[in-house]
């Protein structure tokens, strides 16, 4: 039987963070090694082009997130790992695909309004179309599995309902992609507020944070007076009892809610404890990346190679969707 296929990526606009490496590469990584899937992971350079960005850093940009990827564990023995950019195939289906939605629901999607808001100077079309490439992505290997943080999933409805369209308007057979969710698929910011992302200064760790990092920035989490009658569920404390159950088990919240109630919680302690935690988890990830990062012509030939068998793939599935279009 044909292996079902896996499609990711993470746009390149800095180092991954914990958020990134939870909700999104750690799905990438379970996936890599069930050998049913066949796995495609990128980095969306396209879709870094849809907000604000630097042309004279990109190329770097672009590196960094490869190189956390390495980094983590993805293996080019057993991902296509490339680069979305190098194979045209995606924008070629997306334009295509752009036949199947309306414009007024793009302008609806909760994601394209936050970025609006954002960006208020940003409202061009490449954001708006940031779905449909989106859906091209996945689809043009026909991957029915995603893994993604909780905050894609408007995009992955996106992909679905493009998928049903094309198939029932022109006979295709495109699979419906579902989100490969994780036990972090949505991590908290530091800062107490919404989610950890790399743009709000002071919601992250990245992987490459060393301890000492990892610790300035858990002691500018915001705190309380750690006691009180009912442990909070928002804010501050309850972000970091959600790091502690990720990095340190249930247990170890279990008994910090308890001193909550009870004798009250050292957050000193408290923080010491989970940047050790955090260290730990990310100390093979930084030595793994080192060893690329030395190594930039394995890198460069990783992604030669994984964009070759991604467009081989991509050509095939573009080809039968523009036959079934009438256009060849
Ligand atoms: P950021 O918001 O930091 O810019 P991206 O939007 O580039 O992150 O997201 C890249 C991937 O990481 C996506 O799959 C996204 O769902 C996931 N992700 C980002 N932030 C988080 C988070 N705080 N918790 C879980 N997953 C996240
Ligand atoms: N939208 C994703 C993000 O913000 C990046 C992305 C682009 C993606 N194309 C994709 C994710 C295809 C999964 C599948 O992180």
């Amino acid at each position: 039987m044909a292996k079902k296929r896996v499609l990711s990526g993470i746009r390149a606009t800095g180092r991954l963070h914990l958020g990134n490496y939870l909700g999104a590469v750690s799905g990438m990584l379970v996936l890599q090694e069930n050998p049913e899937y066949e796995t495609f992971y990128m980095v969306a350079d396209l879709h870094t082009l849809t907000t604000p960005y630097d042309p004279q850093t990109l190329k770097d940009d672009i590196r960094e997130v490869v190189l956390d990827y390495l980094a983590a564990g993805l293996d080019p023995e057993k991902s296509t790992i490339f680069v979305q950019s190098q194979v045209p195939e995606h924008l070629e289906l997306a334009y295509l695909f752009s036949t199947a939605v309306s414009i007024a629901r793009m302008q609806h999607l909760p994601t394209y309004k936050d970025k609006v808001k954002q960006y208020p100077q940003g409202n061009t079309m490449a954001l708006l179309y940031y779905p449909v490439l989106m859906a091209a992505d996945i689809l043009v290997y026909r991957a029915d599995s995603v893994p993604v943080g909780i905050d894609q999933e408007p995009h992955l409805e996106v992909a679905r309902e493009i998928a049903r369209k094309m198939n029932l308007e022109y006979g295709t057979n495109f699979p419906e992609p579902k989100r490969f969710a994780t036990k972090g698929e949505y991590i908290p910011a530091l800062t107490g507020e919404g989610k950890m992302s790399k743009s709000v200064e002071g919601s992250f760790i990245n992987l490459t944070d060393g301890l000492e990092t990892i610790k300035k920035r858990l002691a500018a989490a915001p705190t309380d007076s750690g006691k009180g009658e009912t442990v909070p569920e928002k804010g501050g404390v309850a972000n970091l009892l959600s790091l502690v159950e990720l990095f340190e088990g249930k247990e170890k919240r279990e008994e910090y809610k308890k001193a909550y109630t009870g004798a009250g919680i050292s957050y000193s302690e408290l923080k010491e404890g989970l940047a050790k935690a955090i260290d730990e988890e990310l100390k093979p990830i930084q030595e793994r990346r080192k060893k690329f990062e030395e190594n930039s012509a394995l890198v460069d030939k990783i992604l030669q190679e994984g964009a070759k068998k991604a467009r081989k793939v991509a050509r095939e599935n573009l080809e039968e969707t523009k036959k079934a279009m009438g256009l060849i």
